[in-house]
């Protein structure tokens, strides 16, 4: 287990700053999840922690000692790609011990380590398979083990669950939350998916343009995001904006541009056309409900307990209501039905010019 810290870490590429001023501490034992969108900077922010790639300016030091010019193998780094790599004509016991055998470890100690690591992550009886015999979730867990072997003192993911369908990736995640409590090992995970950050994290740091947004844990990032930016990665769907001109409230702050609002907190207060009834727990007449202007209904989706229903304010401001009922045929709103809002007055957020939260109600 390590404490890791990150000081005004820049990384230029040429003359591009891909990384800019970038500090981050990550606790021992702590799960931090790097999450952001594609080119953000995650993997560099990574691959400079375990020693793939220079730093141009800032340090990086592992509890206490500063680790920029030691060798990868001399940091005590183990990593996980997306792209799980595995040699194809090697069992997954020679694949798991490869590295292992290459530092000429004791074949004993080598051994116990494989029958460790394959026992906590369920690969017992495939150690004599080849990669090709596997499933893709076995694969990533066999690259997995391949890095638990090393015992690292950090451990690093880069988007691991990318490459699998749906259903895969959500036991996978699991896995890994389960198998993160197990070791107790500090772990950096990256990942451009908003779920895995939230379910996964102790705590999560939002990159933007080779910068942490905001860092903190998940609900502290759903609840209290910084930036309008933070508040529209975390949280499916994303949080409703609107240009405040476009709501009537005394809420609203003079240096207020946009009011954001999220979908579970927008509700169907009544709809102008009859065949539109709305379900009586969804109308709720809370005076400081804030009222939305009329649209209308652009797309209904039914997820099963709950639905998304996708509202065209005007041209270009769409809003989504999340209902929280299952809603039964006749209540389902028809494409086109004109429709009433209002946002939970409560759970408003304002923001600047800069897409900074000024005042969150
Ligand atoms: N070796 C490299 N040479 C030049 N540009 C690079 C190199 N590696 C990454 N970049 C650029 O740096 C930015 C961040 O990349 P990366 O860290 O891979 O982002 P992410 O992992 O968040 O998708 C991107 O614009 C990418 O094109
Ligand atoms: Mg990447």
């Amino acid at each position: 287990m390590a404490q890791l810290q990150l000081t005004d870490v820049t990384k230029l590429f040429g003359k591009t700053r891909v990384i800019d001023g970038l500090h981050l501490t990550v606790k021992s034992g702590e799960f931090v999840v790097l999450v952001g969108p594609s080119g953000c900077g995650k993997s560099t922010i990574l691959r400079m922690i375990a020693g793939l790639e220079d730093l141009s300016s800032g340090s990086i030091k592992m509890d206490g000692n500063i680790i920029n010019n030691l060798s990868p193998k001399e940091r005590g780094v183990a990593m996980v790609f997306q792209n799980y790599a595995l040699y194809p004509h090697m069992t997954v016991r020679d694949n798991i011990s490869f590295g292992l055998k290459l530092a000429s470890m004791p074949k004993d100690e080598i051994k116990e380590r494989v029958f460790d690591a394959a026992k906590t992550l369920n690969l017992t009886d495939y150690l004599d398979k080849k990669p090709g015999q596997l499933s893709g979730g076995q694969k990533q867990r066999v690259a997995m083990g391949r890095a638990m072997v090393r015992r690292p003192k950090l451990f690093l993911f880069d988007e691991p669950l990318s490459n699998l369908d749906a259903a895969l990736r959500v036991r996978m995640r699991a896995e890994i939350a389960q198998l993160h409590k197990g070791l107790d090992c500090t772990t950096i995970y990256v990942t451009h998916d908003q779920v895995e950050a939230m379910t996964l994290a102790d705590r999560i740091a939002v990159v933007n343009g080779g910068k942490i947004e905001q860092f903190g844990t998940p609900m502290e990032l759903y609840n209290a995001p910084q930036t309008k930016f933070v508040a529209s990665f975390l949280g499916m769907p994303p949080m409703n904006f609107l240009p405040v001109k476009m709501i009537q409230s005394q809420l609203v702050p003079s240096a207020a541009v946009t009011v954001g609002f999220r979908a579970e907190d927008t509700q169907v207060v009544n709809s102008r056309s009859s065949s539109v009834e709305v379900p009586s727990n969804e109308i709720r007449t809370k005076v400081r409900d804030v009222p939305l202007p009329p649209g209308s209904v652009k797309m209904v989706e039914l997820l099963g307990g709950l639905s998304h229903i996708h509202v065209r304010l005007s041209d270009d401001q769409d809003v989504v209501v999340e209902t929280r009922s299952a809603l039964t045929p006749e209540l389902i709103p028809r494409i086109g039905d004109v429709i009433e809002l209002t946002a939970d007055a409560s759970r408003l957020f304002f923001f600047d010019a800069d897409g900074r939260t000024i005042f969150k109600t």
